[in-house]
């Protein structure tokens, strides 16, 4: 429980709730809900670049490039990003085109209107996504989300269908769960969901039967048996240790999930995340810029704060925005001692450090609870190694991940708070109750028109989302200092969140330009809720089978085209208008009376109850699916579902 203590958005955690339908169970067996859609044959499908120079997981010395790493401030973006932003752009003219035709905007002409700018970035739409934090659960909706998203799945162009936002956006954020599901994609070379969804022979990628505890049931490229597992796991981290660096449990974590995540041998130990920038689908900017989200903990500190440095990372660097740390590294040099800056000339340079696993079990510290879970008995080899770990950091550091040696070791004293410790502590991105990864999405630098805010958190009693996050990230706003320049659109508080219902559908903040600076992006916000089922499983439920994986990622779909447009056949339209209003807004364009229409629709428009509601438990928007003795799911539009609700209070959490 202790490192849960002080987390708001996880005080309901205590209590084990669950809601069950009666047509489908939590855990209704084998509805073989067929596919999402599958993908086109010709998608590519190899992996991410194995970059350690160890070609393990211990990171390992390399002569430094002739222009040795630093560390940059933050003041601009990088040289490496600003550079990759106009080959990505050329790539995002053609995807804007069709998807915003196919909006139906009536009366504009969406195709001549991108034509006509396409040789000016700045007057384009800027486009980015962002999923949120929530266990399996963000990585299984945001899955729905990005799959309806990605005009690779088969039909999401079609009747209703958002494909192509993926392949018009210019960034796509994770945090915690949402790493997950970000890490997973670009570690095995931008793989659409439904490929990573759909599987392989011999490969445990996207297994999520099978927890975490007994690693992947497939013996093919990756496993064995759970006692394998666990020494594979202990081997990995052994070796980093063994190379001279500290290893925390976040080590062991990482490695765990990797096996779920990167199809590879042993979950791919040399798998860096920093390989992103080497692959071609990413230099030739036909993916979106991925950004992970962690939190700093500021050494002395044990509970996280809204004002807490928050770093990213990204194929190119690592590092902070935020008035304090406010630099850069270069991510593939993690694990060099850096100095003030700089490598100094005594010091080899390191690579292999940033492994893919690392940097998202980074993002998701909260989760070492379920490593830490692993029960004696099972493998004394890995208990034995956890607990040592435990004693050399102490109970209270359980989780984090160690960064170590601290990049930022001397950088900007006066105001880095991490300035003066040899080891850089980082947590969950969560912590800060900012839990969707907006952070990186909001800087002035980065020039984002529109936001899209994918939302699994767990808020309520019953684990839907209630706009905290989004609060968090306005009132962080509001503070000058700790801003920094950043500026966000205004958010109300979340009794009138769930009043409003706007945590039940997609709502659009900040949409008059008049009311905010021209460095506010329009927020689309895209609650999770419940469309054919019961997704709003617990944030620590561990384990999940096939038919209900497929089932929340289905869900997902559903909520990010309204069903196709059943709920309503204008969301595509109005998803264009918010797309478009910023560079409207910009070049001076009439808005569309079709879109003035959509926008009083989704807007909020500024009013607020703040009557504390009722228990939020929303009914389906479309219908539960039946489970047939044919085994295949069948969606009923308009049926009727009966939703039995069991809250079972618990002392015990998790599991
Ligand atoms: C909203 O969520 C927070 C946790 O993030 C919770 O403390 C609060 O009670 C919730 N309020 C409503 C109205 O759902
Ligand atoms: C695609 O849409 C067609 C027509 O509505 C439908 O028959 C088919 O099952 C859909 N395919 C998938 C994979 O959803
Ligand atoms: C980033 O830019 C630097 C300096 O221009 C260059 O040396 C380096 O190769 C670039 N990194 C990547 C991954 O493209
Ligand atoms: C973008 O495409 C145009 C042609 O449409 C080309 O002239 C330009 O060089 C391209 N820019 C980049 C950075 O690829
Ligand atoms: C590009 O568009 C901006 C509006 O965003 C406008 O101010 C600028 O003049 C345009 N530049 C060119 C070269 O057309
Ligand atoms: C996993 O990797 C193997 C070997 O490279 C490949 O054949 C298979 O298609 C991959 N599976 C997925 C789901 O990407
Ligand atoms: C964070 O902000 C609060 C006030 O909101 C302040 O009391 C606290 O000292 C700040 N913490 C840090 C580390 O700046
Ligand atoms: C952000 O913080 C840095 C470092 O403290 C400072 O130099 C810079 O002026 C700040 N930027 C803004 C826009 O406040
Ligand atoms: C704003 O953030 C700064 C830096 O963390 C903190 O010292 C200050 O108390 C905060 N101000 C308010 C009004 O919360
Ligand atoms: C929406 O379309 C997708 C793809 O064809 C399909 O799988 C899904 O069941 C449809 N959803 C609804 C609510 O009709
Ligand atoms: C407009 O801005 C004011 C001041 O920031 C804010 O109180 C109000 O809620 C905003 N209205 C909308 C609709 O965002
Ligand atoms: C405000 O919300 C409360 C609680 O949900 C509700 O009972 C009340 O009718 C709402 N007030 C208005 C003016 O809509």
């Amino acid at each position: 429980m202790k490192i849960l203590s002080g987390i708001v958005s996880l005080a309901t955690v205590a209590q084990l709730s669950y809601a069950t339908a009666i047509v489908a169970p939590r855990d209704g067996a084998h509805l073989d809900y067929g596919a999402v859609a599958l993908v086109a044959a010709s998608e590519l499908l190899n992996r991410g670049l194995p970059d350690s120079p160890t070609n393990g997981y211990a990171p390992g010395n390399v002569s430094c490039p002739a222009t040795r790493p630093t560390i940059r401030n933050a003041a601009s973006l990088s040289t490496n990003e600003t550079e990759w932003l106009p080959v990505r752009r050329n790539n995002t003219i053609e995807p804007m085109k069709d998807l915003l035709s196919r909006a139906n905007i009536s009366g504009f002409d969406a195709a001549a209107y991108i034509e006509k700018f396409r040789d000016n970035a700045t007057a384009l739409p800027n486009i980015g996504i962002a999923i949120s934090g929530g266990g399996y659960r963000a990585l299984m909706y945001g899955a729905g989300f990005l799959a309806a998203a990605d005009s690779r799945t088969v039909n999401a162009t079609g009747k209703g269908g958002i494909g192509g936002l993926l392949q018009s956006a210019t960034y796509l954020s994770g945090l915690s769960g949402g790493s997950w599901l970000v890490g997973s994609i670009y570690a095995n070379n931008f793989s659409s969901v439904t490929t990573l969804r759909d599987g392989s022979p011999g490969s445990s990628v996207w297994q999520f039967g099978n927890s975490i505890f007994q690693g992947p049931k497939e013996d093919g490229i990756s496993i064995l048996n759970t006692a394998e597992y666990y020494k594979n796991i202990k081997g990995q981290v052994d070796s980093k240790k063994n190379a001279g660096y500290e290893v925390s449990i976040t080590d062991y974590w990482g490695r765990a999930l990797s096996y779920q995540l990167i199809n590879a041998t042993d979950g791919g130990p040399a798998y860096t995340f920093s390989s992103i920038a080497l692959q071609d689908n990413f230099k030739n900017g036909e993916t979106p810029f991925p950004v992970i989200v962690a939190d700093g903990r500021a050494p002395g500190d044990i509970i996280v704060s809204l004002n807490t440095t928050v770093y990213e990372f990204n194929p190119f660097e690592m590092g902070s925005w935020d008035p304090t740390t406010f630099g850069f590294a270069p991510t593939r040099y993690l694990g060099s001692k850096f100095d003030g800056g700089v490598v100094p000339t005594s010091a080899s340079c390191v690579r292999g450090f940033d492994n893919a696993g690392y940097v998202f079990g980074t993002s998701s510290t909260l989760f070492n609870q379920f490593i830490l879970n692993i029960n004696g008995s099972s493998s004394s080899l890995l208990t034995e190694a956890l607990a040592s770990v435990l004693k050399s950091i102490g109970q209270d550091n359980n989780d984090i991940a160690q960064y170590s040696p601290n990049p930022f070791f001397h950088y900007n004293p006066a105001t880095n708070r991490d300035a003066d410790v040899t080891e850089l502590s980082l947590v969950d991105g969560g912590e800060d109750l900012q839990n969707i990864p907006l952070h990186p999405l909001i800087q002035p630098v980065r020039h984002l028109d529109v936001i899209f805010a994918v939302d699994a958190s767990a808020d309520t009693e019953f684990f839907w989302p209630n706009g905290t996050a989004l609060v968090a990230t306005y009132e962080r706003s509001l503070n000058a200092t700790m801003a920094n320049g950043t500026s966000f659109p205004s958010i109300p508080d979340v009794n009138t969140f769930v009043n409003l219902g706007l945590n039940n559908r997609p709502t659009f903040f900040g949409c008059d330009p008049k009311n905010t600076t021209s460095l506010t992006p329009l927020v689309v916000y895209v609650p999770h809720a419940p469309y054919i089922t019961h997704s709003n499983v617990s944030t620590f439920d561990p384990a999940y089978d096939d038919a209900q994986r497929n089932l929340i990622i289905q869900n997902g779909y559903d909520v990010a085209t309204m069903g196709n447009g059943t709920v309503d056949a204008e969301w595509l339209t109005c998803l264009g208008c918010a797309v478009l209003s910023r560079s409207w807004d910009r070049t001076e364009t009439a808005v569309p009376d079709a879109c003035t229409n959509c926008f009083k629709r989704y807007c909020w428009d500024g009013s607020l109850n703040s009557t504390v509601p009722a228990n939020y438990n929303p009914e389906f928007k479309v219908a539960g699916v039946v489970v047939e003795e044919s085994g295949s799911g069948k969606v009923v539009p308009g049926e009727v579902v009966a939703v039995v609700v069991g809250v079972v209070v618990s002392g015990l959490m998790m599991f």
